[in-house]
């Protein structure tokens, strides 16, 4: 099996992470890998804004921990966030957040970086706080985040994942 296959084939969500910070240059690396993703029409439209403070990180996850009632909410404790963001307008923003944050996953686990989709603010980002902190943070206005990509060392090995039997039809 080729490398890139078997990076695909093992990558697997992480949700304990260590204290063990990312490296600025590892970071590069997993943002450009997302920025060289396809997009509709190839706009380009959206921006990773990447948060590597991890008192700014937990700022963002007390803010959902209130407004969707979760206590001890925390994005698993990474060291850096990843908020994948897009005009509210675009009528690809999904997809092409989909495809930026697998491509910044599979750069991650490539450089034995856990990664998991952090999911909770894309229906809140304009509740008055979520906004203000997203303004603090230089996420346009006019763009919603989409997708989150929680980046860091894995304190606990992931869970395997067992794929579902009979996904694949091959037709002649
Ligand atoms: C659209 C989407 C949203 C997701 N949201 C979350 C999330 O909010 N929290 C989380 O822990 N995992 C989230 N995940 C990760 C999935 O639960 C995970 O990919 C799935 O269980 C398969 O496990 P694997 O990634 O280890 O293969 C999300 C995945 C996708 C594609």
């Amino acid at each position: 099996m080729n490398q890139i296959i078997e990076n695909i084939l093992t990558r697997r969500s992480v949700r304990v992470f260590s204290e063990k910070d990312i490296a600025r240059e590892d970071l590069e690396q997993i943002l450009k890998a997302g920025l060289y993703a396809p997009s509709g029409m190839n706009r380009q439209t959206w921006q990773f804004t990447a948060i590597v403070n991890r008192e700014k990180i937990q700022k963002l996850a007390k803010l959902i921990e209130v407004k969707l009632s979760r206590a001890g909410y925390n994005f698993y404790n990474p060291s850096v966030i990843v908020l994948v963001s897009n005009e509210k307008t675009s009528g690809w923003a999904k997809e092409d957040t989909a495809c930026a944050l697998e491509n910044m996953f599979l750069a991650a686990h490539s450089l034995e970086i856990g990664s998991v989709w952090i999911n909770q603010l894309k229906d809140i980002c304009d509740e008055p706080e979520v906004r203000a902190y997203l303004n603090e943070v230089g996420v346009p206005e006019e763009h919603n985040v989409y997708g989150i990509a929680a980046l860091g060392y894995a304190a606990k090995e992931p869970n395997q994942n067992v794929v579902k039997k009979g996904i694949v039809k091959i037709v002649e």
